[in-house]
């Protein structure tokens, strides 16, 4: 591992696209992390099969038969340590986290989410959107806590929610920004000077105003200002 290169592991379930993004930005240059570790808590998912082919360092701790909610964690989290990852990256990992094990990797644990939260948490949220004909979706980067989907908000991007959308074609919508998001976000908080104030996340030296909020920009937001596409 280059010394100046960040240990992450990536835990996932399924798809594992979000891995594949961040994996991607690694060997690109644009995120000075290494993936020390792809972690999977179901034996089929393809995004297992997809990181031994690129020859990441594997693991599945399957989730079911695994006993309780705590003899699962302790596993994985025996193998985050013996990786030596620092920052754990949740990526369509479909399992709550318990309070301990948040706690053990405090403010190291991130995860992707394909809405603006605090709207729609959980499951099935594209639908959700387009139930609530909501105009602009999105995904959010935030920290993990024990709570489903409601930690402090790392960075988020949005996308324009169009008259003919059924949730499939919002989903892939949000997952190319997704794939973008989520590298970016990780990124900021590498390089960066951060800190948790409350809910919010605060980029910048502390004794200076956050450069979190940009004129034109969604708090938040990592992008410039975008004209919908
Ligand atoms: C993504 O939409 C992510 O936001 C959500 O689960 C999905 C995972 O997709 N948490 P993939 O496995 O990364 O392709």
């Amino acid at each position: 591992m280059t010394a100046s290169k960040t240990p992450v592991a990536v835990l996932i379930s399924g798809r594992g696209s979000n891995f594949e993004a961040l994996h991607r930005a690694t060997r690109e240059q644009r995120l000075p992390a290494e993936i020390v570790l792809v972690l999977s808590n179901v034996p089929s998912a393809a995004g297992i099969e997809r990181a031994r082919s690129l020859g990441l360092p594997t693991a599945v701790v399957p989730s079911r038969g695994a006993g309780s909610r705590a003899a699962h964690e302790a596993l994985v989290s025996e193998r985050i340590e013996r990786a030596g990852a620092e920052w754990i990256c949740l990526a369509g990992y479909m399992r709550l986290l318990s309070a301990e094990f948040v706690a053990a990797f405090e403010n190291r644990i991130l995860n992707i989410h394909p809405s603006l939260l605090p709207s729609f948490p959980g499951l099935d949220v594209q639908q959700a959107a387009l139930d609530h004909g909501v105009r602009v979706s999105g995904c959010t980067v935030h920290f993990v806590d024990a709570g489903l989907d409601s930690g402090p908000i790392v960075g988020q991007r949005s996308v324009p929610v169009r008259s003919g959308d059924d949730a499939a074609s919002l989903a892939a919508r949000i997952l190319r920004e997704e794939h973008q998001l989520y590298a970016e976000a990780l990124r900021r908080l590498l390089v960066e000077e951060w800190r948790i104030e409350g809910r919010r996340v605060l980029f910048g030296p502390a004794h200076t105003e956050s450069r979190e909020a940009q004129p034109g920009q969604v708090p938040g937001d990592l992008t410039e200002p975008r004209t919908p596409h």
